[in-house]
């Protein structure tokens, strides 16, 4: 969609500088003579492949350490303090990487056991667990393709994802399964459920099966009888990786794929923007139903082999606190969202903690606003640092690092590599402090490799010849800073999750009320922007709190809780152009109480 305002001149945010630490001792020491010289080829010595040839992540990431000085060391440190049924004081337990090792080859024999091959997508739809990252790495192992599929979805988004990725086998458990619609998805050959075998059985008793034409396995039995040792399915650096679904402005939400060469991108981004070493307790809070937790949560990380700490269950500002205390995280990758829930908890429970572990701090998914980078400085004692990217870049781009000082406020500098800019909708670079299109020269290793069966729109992607279209509007500075500003699209992201429109208009309209319904971003203190939906009732209907309340409930039972409508508005109909598209632009002049501007276009 075009820039309205491309000549519109912004006065810098903020000249309020954000010092770098007195001792600077970071990975990357010189930004500027880096960026000049760095090349890619340089990072590929690092992996095994770069000998051998034969390439998989699982190898890189794991086996590699298993195999070498970090053997015993700790790849993952999970908590989770909620008690269940199955585990009455919660879980607390350490994988070293030779477990991990051990229990993907497991898992990637039962994999096999139920038909995956290589190239095979399989959906991995759990709770964050070691089940979940054991999962996702056996899943490697055998050379086939994790769609992991964040817990919160309810069954319309499941069922998008499985039926578009053609998931030959999901992986999931008691408390999920029911959201999954197998009678429409006959490509499901085979479901693993992870859950103990107790459970599972008196569960079984009264109910169902899974899927009445699929394989059911019980995850902890399988693995038991399974081989701990599996050599890798060896690949290409083009084949394919990870399948996560993202939302875009139309349309269903589309399965971004990376391919394997992605660790080089991962790798290198961690050690200089995460600037991991050795001896970090590193901290990703993201969930690997979303890029964050992959990318930063299992490839990046452990291709460095650093420790890394996974905390179960739900939010609690407590539990968090409590988490950097009891591991003494020393570098923390989080999001604005839930800095600003921090901070919405006040300053007294953070004063309960050591958190002086800590050592380096970075943001994604939003802004970072002013006021939440100064409360986490103030109980953490390290401002966190931008880091922007997308799903589809697989990788950090442009960021603040940490040998860097920078302002308050900006999003950061490009990534040594990869060439950041601001164009006009000709492709066309413009004069510092103009707004515009963020692009980012086609060519580092983490961009996706495709769109999920879906030419048209990856092709979208690259409009603009030789520049990569973020669908977000920036500008840069005269001192080289790229500023976000907003996106150009009708993308929301709402407590930093990514949701499509027409997504939720889609399940909205299924509601036997809602005639016609339109959903927009509004502007929010915590969470950045919330859904708003402004809908038009069918005859026989009338608005009332109370179904405003039932057609929240609806979106939140069918798509999932993080895409309901936190605000509706029930209007006579909803704004269109001629061809029938929904007029967001009026919806947000409504919304914020201004005048909707030139309608000529609109329908009546
Ligand atoms: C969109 C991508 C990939 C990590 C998680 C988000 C917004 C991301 C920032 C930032 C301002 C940001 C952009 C982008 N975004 N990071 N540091 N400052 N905005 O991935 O869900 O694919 O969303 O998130 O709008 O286009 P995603």
């Amino acid at each position: 969609m075009a820039i309205k305002k491309s000549s519109q001149t912004f006065i810098q945010k903020s000249s309020e500088w954000i010092r770098k630490p007195k001792k600077s001792d970071a990975n990357l020491k010189d930004y500027f003579k880096t960026y000049q010289s760095f090349r890619w080829k340089s990072v590929e010595k690092e992996f095994d492949w770069h000998k051998t040839g034969k390439v998989n992540m699982v190898h890189e990431i794991i086996d590699r350490h298993a195999q070498g000085a970090r053997k015993n060391k700790v790849a993952l440190y999970f908590w989770d303090p909620a008690s269940t049924q199955v585990y009455p004081r919660g879980r607390d337990e350490k994988y070293t990487f030779l477990d991990l090792k051990k229990s993907s080859s497991r898992f990637g024999h039962v994999l096999k056991k139920c038909g995956v091959k290589k190239g095979d997508r399989v959906a991995v739809f759990l709770p964050r667990t070691p089940e979940l990252y054991i999962s996702i790495l056996g899943i490697h192992r055998v050379g086939a393709i994790p769609v992991p599929l964040f817990e919160a979805f309810m069954e319309t988004a499941v069922l998008d994802r499985l039926s578009d990725s053609q998931a030959s086998v999901i992986v999931t458990n008691t408390a999920l399964k029911g959201r999954v619609p197998f009678e429409k998805l006959n490509h499901l050959k085979g479901v693993i459920l992870v859950d103990e075998l107790e459970v599972s059985r008196s569960e079984n008793q009264d109910n169902e099966p899974a899927c009445d034409f699929c394989d059911v396995y019980n995850y902890f039995e399988e693995m038991k009888l399974a081989s701990e040792s599996l050599e890798p399915v060896w690949l290409n650096k083009d084949d394919g990786l990870v399948i996560h679904y993202t939302s875009g402005s139309t349309g269903k939400s589309k399965g971004v794929l990376h391919r394997q060469y992605a660790m080089v991108g991962h790798l290198q981004t961690s050690k200089w923007v995460l600037d991991l070493r050795e001896d970090d307790i590193y901290w990703c809070t993201a969930d690997p139903g979303w890029v964050t937790g992959t990318s930063y949560g299992i490839y990046g990380p452990w291709s460095l082999g650093a420790s890394s700490v996974v905390l179960g269950g739900r939010f609690s500002a407590e539990r968090w606190y409590e988490a950097i205390q009891k591991y003494s995280v020393t570098v923390w990758y989080s999001a604005p969202t839930a800095f600003r829930m921090l901070m919405a908890q006040g300053k007294t429970l953070p004063k309960k903690f050591n958190l002086k572990s800590i050592r380096h701090i970075c943001s994604v998914g939003e802004p970072l606003n002013p006021e939440a980078l100064r409360w986490i400085r103030a109980i953490t004692g390290v401002a966190p640092h931008e880091t922007w990217w997308m799903t589809e870049t697989g990788m950090h781009i442009i960021c603040n690092f940490r040998s860097l000082d920078f302002k308050l406020g900006a999003t950061g500098r490009p990534f040594p590599g990869t060439y950041a800019s601001v164009v006009d909708d000709k492709g066309k670079e413009v004069a510092p402090n103009t707004l515009g299109n963020l692009v980012v020269k086609t060519g580092w290793p983490s961009l996706m490799k495709e769109i999920w069966k879906n030419k048209a729109k990856f092709d979208e992607y690259f409009e603009l010849k030789g520049w990569y279209k973020s669908g977000d509007s920036a500008y840069k500075d005269k001192d080289g800073f790229i500023w976000f500003a907003g996106r150009v699209d009708d993308v929301i992201k709402t407590a930093g999750e990514r949701v499509g429109p027409f997504e939720v208009e889609s399940a909205l309209i299924q509601h036997p009320a809602v005639a016609e319904a339109g959903v927009i971003g509004k502007p929010d203190q915590v969470r950045g922007h919330i859904i708003k939906a402004f809908i038009s009732l069918r005859p026989g209907f009338s608005p009332s709190d109370h179904l405003k309340a039932e057609i929240a409930d609806f979106v939140k039972k069918n798509l999932a809780a993080h895409a309901a409508p936190r605000e509706i508005d029930f209007r006579d109909s909803i704004p269109k152009t001629r061809s029938g598209k929904i007029m967001r632009r009026v919806l947000r002049a409504w919304d914020q109480g201004l005048p909707v501007g030139d309608v000529s276009t609109m329908d009546e």
